[in-house]
């Protein structure tokens, strides 16, 4: 067995990963050749005009997706080499999503939608709750703990997303365009939030946006075009 530093590990690394959709002439290549690595406290806006590539990037960066051609490695893991069941606990495991649309389940409290990855983990509510409550203050909804997401605005559903993504304390959070259903300013304090999770908890984002204010705020900037890198930059 080959003993690799942690900190010399890539969290995720593609190699000229592919992905296409549909076979010979109708096939659309929607991700071609990409190769770059996402290292531990990274925080990454991934850019580039609709239909560029972003979702199908991050659905390979988080292991929803296979790439068709070249690697990805999750965690040192080479996801063609593992099943779909082996890609889905090592999913639950490491990584965090928020979506565009929060996602959250109606009719749970935000306490139980953040405890609901726990849960499926195998926590109970008892052992779960410090650190269910714990996130849910640090988001800033420590008063609203029983509402449901009904009861909340759209930038407080985000943060109950938010939440929910980073109970688990996974290694990396995925977030496809998570200001894209808000405001400018309610956008803003989202992407304020995520910066300092980012801070506090180390956590690493790779955040997909069409916002330039969020494209502003990170360190680094990884835009896509026609499903092939265009630039990758960090922001000193
Ligand atoms: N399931 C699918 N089947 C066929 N083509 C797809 C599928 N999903 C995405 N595509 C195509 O792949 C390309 C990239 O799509 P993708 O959703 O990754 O773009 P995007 O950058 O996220 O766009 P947006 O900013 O609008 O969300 C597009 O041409 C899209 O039509
Ligand atoms: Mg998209």
């Amino acid at each position: 067995m080959n003993i690799i530093p942690a900190q010399r590990l890539p969290i995720v690394s593609l190699q000229q990963a592919g992905k296409s959709y549909g076979k010979g002439d109708s096939a659309v290549h929607a991700l071609k050749d990409v190769s770059t690595e996402i290292w531990h406290g990274e925080f990454i806006a991934l850019c580039g005009p609709s239909g560029s590539g972003k979702s199908t990037l991050l659905n390979l960066i988080a292991g929803i997706d296979h790439p068709t051609s070249g690697h990805v490695y999750l965690l040192g893991q080479d996801l063609n080499a593992l099943s779909d069941r082996q890609t889905a606990a090592l999913r639950a495991e490491s990584i965090g999503f928020v979506f565009q649309f929060f996602n959250l389940l109606p009719v749970l409290s935000v306490f139980d939608n953040v405890y609901y990855p726990l849960m499926l983990n195998g926590y109970s509510r008892k052992l779960a709750q410090d650190r269910v409550m714990d996130i849910i203050n640090k988001v800033g909804l420590g008063k609203h703990y029983r509402r449901q997401p009904g009861e909340l605005s759209g930038g407080q559903q985000q943060r109950v997303a938010i939440a929910r993504a980073l109970v688990k304390h996974p290694a990396l959070v995925v977030a496809d365009e998570p200001t894209g259903n808000l405001d400018t300013q309610t956008g803003r304090e989202i992407v304020e939030l995520l910066l300092s999770m980012n801070q506090q908890l180390k956590t690493t984002f790779v955040i997909s946006t069409h916002s330039l204010q969020l494209r502003d705020m990170a360190k680094r900037v990884i835009e896509i075009e026609d499903g092939g890198l265009k630039n990758d930059f960090i922001i000193a």
